[in-house]
């Protein structure tokens, strides 16, 4: 019989990887603080546990102010408001993606643009984003992707030459920072995600972070139902609503941030050492490293699978089955996601004024078409916080399923299903997992 756990062996593993989310060790006393105040909602805004809790995290990432809302894709939808999208403005974002940042941009009445991502960091690609600008381009959407920054430094060159904003979609990227620069800090504004399966977590929850006065006036009056912002130095006046936390998520949040670094150092110390031993297995190619990330943030842990002999799904299955959490289609490209319902009718701004109405079914992004259905394995971040045994033993299944390649290849027609269905027959799947 086969040793690979997949097709009848025993698997690598058996223990669970460390529990995600981890509690902070004064959570409880937190929690019964708030319980005990009768002070529980985000009114009187921005109230004193969301207040602290904004102001540390936007200080951490470098920015003068931080305002909290109920989620990352509502931090997106504000900050571009803020950022002075309208109506049919063009707003660039990559197509590899969580479907939320291009459905932030519909929702703030834009019209989003996907362009196609670096191979090497699968973040947005310069180039393809200077081609997708047109006269109606507005603002630009990095994303720091799973473990990688967009290039920066030439995004914001870019955006200058064209008086673009730049929107930075941190959700991936609490506590990094690119070239000194904190995750956030660097664009106009920044938006990051507290969901569950973010790096810093309330179960839900979202913030905005930006140096601008001007835009964090807005984003705090559309958060608090329109009313004027705590300093109203711009007497900006919007139609809000109520995108609040409670101070039991902010009390969770504070205590999130304060173990942050050390958390991070764990996963850093040990995805230096998966890096490291994944580089030996044929067919296997981490992502190369980025020098200019001067503190590094890891959402998920990304390698690129280059075999031929069997398909990514077919060697993800494979690994899953070692006893290692992972995916493959973790993200697809957005215009082919099943979550993508946008047609002209529900988002007017895809048709009024144009010549021609938009339509995604003509986008095509190679960098990410290859990396969502036939290259990138996904490793969850808490794969990382255990000890050194823990990466031995994933970059033992990763090889104990590439020396046996030939032998998956040739197993029989019970996995025909996950190796032999080309790209166009695969079935389009439902994402259900916790992201
Ligand atoms: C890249 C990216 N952008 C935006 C979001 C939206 O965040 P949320 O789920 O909190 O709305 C997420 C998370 O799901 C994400 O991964």
């Amino acid at each position: 019989m086969s040793e690979l756990a997949i097709l009848g062996g025993t698997p690598t593993r058996n223990r669970p990887f460390p529990s995600w989310p981890q509690p902070a060790p004064d959570d409880l006393a937190r929690l019964e603080t708030v319980l005990e105040s009768r002070n529980w909602g985000g009114y009187p805004f921005p109230n004193q546990l969301a207040n602290e809790f904004a102001q540390e995290f936007a200080e951490y990432h470098g920015a003068k102010y931080g305002c909290c809302v109920v989620n990352g894709t509502i931090a997106l939808v504000a900050a571009l408001q803020a950022a002075g999208i309208r109506f049919g403005d063009e707003v660039i974002v990559p197509a590899y993606t969580w479907d939320g940042t291009a459905a932030a941009v519909l929702f703030a009445g834009g019209v989003p643009v996907f362009a196609d991502v670096d191979p090497d960091t699968y973040c947005l690609d310069v180039e393809a984003t200077r081609q997708a600008i047109t006269a109606r381009t507005r603002a630009i959407i990095p994303v720091h992707l799973a473990m990688r920054f967009a290039d920066m430094d030439a995004l914001l060159k870019l955006a200058a030459e064209h008086k673009l904003a730049i929107i930075e979609d941190c959700a991936h990227a609490h506590g990094g920072q690119y070239k000194g620069r904190g995750a956030g800090s660097m664009g106009d504004l920044g938006c990051f995600s507290f969901q569950s399966s973010k790096i810093m977590t309330a179960g839900e929850g979202g913030i905005v972070i930006t140096s601008r006065l001007d835009c964090h006036e807005v984003v705090q009056s559309l958060t608090n139902c329109g009313r004027a912002s705590v300093t109203d130095q711009y007497k900006k006046r919007v139609l809000g609503s109520n995108y609040r936390i409670t101070e039991f998520q902010a009390a969770i949040l504070q205590g999130q941030l304060e173990q942050l670094p050390e958390l991070a150092a764990r996963r850093v110390r040990n995805a230096a050492l998966l890096t490291k031993r994944l580089s030996q297995v044929e067919g296997i190619s981490p992502l190369p490293s980025q020098p200019g990330q001067t503190r590094e943030a890891i959402y998920n842990y990304v390698f690129r699978y280059r075999r031929t002999e069997v398909s990514r799904d077919l060697f993800v299955a494979a690994l899953d089955k070692e006893g290692i959490p992972c995916d493959g289609r973790f993200y697809e490209p957005v215009y082919r996601s099943d979550l993508f319902h946008v047609d002209a009718e529900a988002f007017p701004q895809l048709k009024r004024g144009r010549d021609e109405i938009v339509d995604y079914s003509a986008c095509a992004c190679p960098v990410s078409e290859r990396a969502a259905y036939d290259e990138s394995v996904w490793l969850p971040q808490f794969l990382l916080l255990g000890g050194e045994q823990d990466v031995e033993d994933i970059a033992h299944a990763v090889n104990k399923i590439a020396t046996s390649i030939g032998e998956l290849a040739g197993a029989d027609t019970q996995l025909a299903g996950v190796k032999s269905l080309s790209r166009a027959e695969r079935p389009r799947i439902e994402k259900t997992r916790n992201y």
